[in-house]
């Protein structure tokens, strides 16, 4: 509930508009080239030694140690986005210890929309793989065409300073038009959190506390990727998530395996049993009751969507990773498995002895760490009560459960194909990359996404430009320079490209002589 627009309002503007259709069009193209130009004439220089700066950083929100790190990393994008022209810019604390990096600009024409552009300055730690790197993770360097550090794609490279630039562009480069001041064509806030890698802990509350502050019509997500330098993607949903530890505990002690095997429980082999009543054996499916009551049927478009992607299941799944055949859910496809079903994984286990050798012991405990990834309308509460319910249906005799939340935990994300920015994200990136987008949807989980969704009732676009063979969360993470320069030029027309699509949604008379809204 953002943004009501009178009618009169509205007409007022639409009025105003098409008195000046041909001039305000002929002054918006000479604007975004204006800052096209300010972005040519800077040359690549400041643009690649300003991101070799901030990769330089090592804000690895997983490692205490590196805390002093993330907050400097913080206070050098507070003042990159004042310098880039926006106000307000400050650090606003979350209830963790890691802030949000903050900035507007609200000063865009009457009526226009305002977009929230999020992303994330923490990084995925790297130096426990130092010796893997070709150059130090944290001494950026380019080589080849490419940056190279951690941080360099996901998410500062890819993500974080583009539109920074393209704004400070579109500021600086005397685009008021008339000798006014300068001006965006809608109305941005800049949201850039230290929690990403880490599950976005402190973002819900982070929300509901500043929803008034960050109050917009959408998001842009500008963290995010494409399929390669010619195919973009634009993303419609994540899977949710959530993670927990069951634990079984049969005696105070381990005992001796010859003078109590055989008269005791024994954990290891109780959650063996309590593990293997959670699947179907026969089809994989997930045999606890009521897990799927709330999945969403797929859809024929889903399944277009699917066919269209053309997935190579051989190509980007199995080899790889060096694995024999796809398991998973009977009666579905690999790919309907990991946009549109849930699953619940093992991610770990443990009971006994687990050094070289033997020791005889029953022992007293045993372990199980889960994680489900949610689609929608499940949700983490509900599935953590089923799950609750199961394993107190089927423990195993002489032994005490107990479950724990291990903090990972996300509802899933979903949003329709058609909304303006989708449709204007997709000229755009149809326009520079020379293909149009596929329509992609994640097993994986970014939490930001359906909290924005939650507390601040919108839906995220994202825009955002890391590939595929970037090494992510891995050694040697990379970006290419063709990637980072065109990210600069698609958030220019991205940012003009949508308040042309507003000021012509304005124009144009609603369809049901209601009162229109600014729908998205
Ligand atoms: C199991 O739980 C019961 C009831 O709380 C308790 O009395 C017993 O000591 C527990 N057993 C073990 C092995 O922890
Ligand atoms: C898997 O098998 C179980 C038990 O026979 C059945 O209830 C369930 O519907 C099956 N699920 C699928 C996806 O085949
Ligand atoms: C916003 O809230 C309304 C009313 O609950 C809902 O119908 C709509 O789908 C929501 N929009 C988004 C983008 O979540």
């Amino acid at each position: 509930m953002v943004r009501h627009i009178s009618w009169l309002a509205l007409a007022l503007v639409a009025t105003l508009l098409l008195a000046s259709t041909f001039a305000g069009a002929s002054q918006k193209t000479s604007r975004k080239e204006a800052a096209l130009r300010f972005i040519a004439e800077r040359g690549d220089e400041p643009y690649n030694s300003e991101l070799l700066q901030l990769v330089a950083y090592p804000s690895v929100s997983a490692l205490p140690d590196n805390h002093g790190d993330l907050l400097a990393a913080a206070g050098w994008l507070q003042r990159r986005l004042a310098d880039a022209g926006l106000e307000n810019a400050r650090i606003l604390p979350t209830q963790g210890l890691l802030p949000v990096v903050y900035a507007e600009y609200l000063h865009a024409p009457p009526g226009a929309p305002t977009a929230l552009v999020y992303g994330h300055y923490d990084v995925q730690p790297a130096m426990d793989t130092l010796p893997l790197w070709a150059s130090h993770p944290f001494k950026p360097e380019i080589r080849g065409g490419r940056f190279w550090g951690r941080g360099a794609s996901d998410d500062k490279g890819s993500g974080v300073l583009p539109p920074v630039q393209a704004l400070e562009a579109i500021l600086k480069s005397g685009a008021g038009g008339g000798g006014g001041p300068p001006q965006l064509p809608i109305n941005i806030k800049v949201m850039l959190e230290g929690e990403e890698e880490v599950g976005s802990p402190h973002l819900d509350p982070f929300l509901a506390q500043h929803a008034d502050l960050l109050a917009c019509d959408y998001v842009l997500s500008a963290d995010g990727g494409q399929i390669s330098e010619t195919q973009p993607s634009l993303s419609l949903g994540l899977r949710g998530a959530l993670g927990l530890e069951v634990e079984l505990v049969t005696a105070a002690t381990d005992v001796h395996s010859g003078l109590a095997g055989g008269a005791v429980q024994n954990p290891g082999r109780a959650l063996a049993q309590l593990l293997a009543s959670m699947w179907h054996a026969g089809n994989h499916s997930v045999a606890i009751k009521g897990f799927y009551d709330n999945v969403r049927p797929i859809t024929q478009e889903d399944r277009d969507d699917i066919l269209a992607y053309n997935y190579d299941e051989q190509k980007e799944l199995l080899t790889p990773l060096g694995a024999s055949e796809a398991v998973g859910e009977a009666g579905y496809t690999t790919l309907e498995r990991l946009w549109h079903r849930p699953t619940l994984e093992v991610v770990g286990m443990g009971a006994g002895f687990q050094g070289e050798g033997i020791k005889t012991i029953v022992p007293r405990r045993a372990f199980a760490k889960l994680a489900a990834r949610l689609v929608p309308d499940q949700t983490p509460a509900e599935i953590e009560a089923l799950i609750e319910a199961h394993v107190a249906d089927h423990l195993p005799p002489a032994c005490n459960a107990s479950i724990q939340l291990l903090g990972f935990k996300a509802h899933p994300y979903t949003q329709p194909k058609e909304s303006l920015p989708n449709r204007v994200a997709a000229k755009v990136l149809t326009h520079l990359m020379g293909n149009p987008p596929k329509f992609v949807r994640s097993g994986a989980t970014i939490p930001a996404l359906a909290a924005f969704q939650t507390h601040l009732n919108v839906s995220t676009t994202v825009f955002a430009f890391g590939l595929p063979d970037s090494n992510m969360h891995a050694p040697n993470e990379n970006h290419p320079l063709s990637m980072y320069r065109l990210a600069r030029r698609a958030w220019v027309e991205l940012l003009f490209e949508l308040g042309d699509a507003a000021a012509a949604a304005a124009a144009a008379p609603p369809a049901d002589g209601q009162p229109q809204r600014n729908e998205l």
